[in-house]
């Protein structure tokens, strides 16, 4: 087979969720989707964001389809169990008979077995902004939905797909960043990183809800790595941390303790992203951080502010 030209990625999101969507895709990217479409040389696994629906590693890329089936039909590309699949784009405009004749053209040009079924390669075709491309498609397995009924969990716990969004952003999607949520309540960020292969830890000063987050973690058998302590003892530095600050709302928290989270956050780490129910950026400017990204998620009555502090 030749060699990937480049990547291109399917995104979706609930319009409550676009601009955490928008967020995260700047940060591993370096740019927003279009159409929700995004081509990037970064290969980046489509099952760690809740947001791409699917990778395709583009191999041809041509002006017709004839072209690509001529280069096809010359490489004798030997494949057992493979199936040719359509990519429908938002603004492809490939008649419904072109597209079945795309996948039929592609499948008599493959030397092997077809598995509708059961494949083990999965061929994608589609045509994006007048051009053919061809390559493997990737899909999403969606095996991060499996962690939204923790045996643990609190009516303030993060959603799965935000603490799924928080830490690709937290470690820029590069697993050797070395993440902490030193507030980490039932450790939904730390389930989510550490099945992601993350480096992250997380810490917890309530000694039931320290438990809790070890417990989901064993659940999904995942390294039990929450300490029941202090976040203000901690003494490691880090490259990130996530905040998701307690708040007045469901606990009684005062501004004072707000800001002495976010002063050790500036003590034990480079960036921080902070998750927030309020606007905190006094408290955040007060601790000595700039405030470089932001993007609100709402949803029902509740609005949730992420910021990324540097
Ligand atoms: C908003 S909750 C975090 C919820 C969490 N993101 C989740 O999904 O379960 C804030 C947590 O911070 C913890 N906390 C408050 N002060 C702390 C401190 N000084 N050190 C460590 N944890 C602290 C609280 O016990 C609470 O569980």
């Amino acid at each position: 087979m030749r060699e990937i030209k480049k990547y291109l990625y399917v995104i979706n999101y609930p319009t409550f969720e676009e601009e955490l969507c928008m967020m995260e895709m700047r940060v591993l990217f370096g740019r927003e989707p279009e159409d929700k479409v995004l081509i990037s040389g970064r290969k980046f696994d489509p099952s760690n964001s809740v947001f791409i629906k699917k990778r395709l590693d583009v191999i041809y890329e041509k002006d017709s389809l004839e072209e690509i089936l001529t280069d096809l039909e010359a490489d004798r590309i030997r494949l057992d169990d493979f199936k040719a699949e359509y990519l429908r784009l938002q603004k492809g405009n490939v008649s419904y008979e072109e597209r079945l004749r795309s996948i039929k053209e592609i499948g008599l040009r493959i030397i092997g077995e077809s598995s509708m079924t059961h494949p083990k390669t999965i061929l994608g075709i589609t045509k994006y902004n007048g051009k053919w491309l061809l390559g493997i498609n990737v899909n999403n397995d969606f095996g991060w939905k499996l962690h939204e009924n923790k045996p643990c969990s609190y009516s303030n716990s993060l959603s799965v797909r935000t603490a799924r969004a928080v830490v690709n952003i937290a470690s820029i999607g590069k697993l050797e960043t070395k993440v902490i949520d030193p507030c980490c309540g039932v450790g939904t960020t730390i389930v989510e990183g550490l099945s992601m292969g993350y480096n992250i830890s997380g810490c917890e000063i309530n000694t039931k809800i320290a438990e809790d987050a070890n417990e989901n973690l064993k659940y999904y058998n995942l390294e039990t790595k929450v300490v029941n302590k202090d976040m203000h003892e901690i003494e490691e530095y880090y490259d990130a941390s996530i905040i998701d600050i307690p708040y007045g709302l469901f606990s009684h928290t005062t501004e004072k303790v707000q800001q002495d989270i976010i002063n050790t956050a500036r003590r034990i780490s480079k960036k921080m992203i902070m998750v927030s129910f309020e606007d905190l950026d006094e408290l955040i400017l007060g601790a000595g951080f700039k405030i470089v990204d932001r993007c609100t998620v709402t949803k029902g009555k509740f609005k949730r502010y992420i910021l990324i502090c540097e």
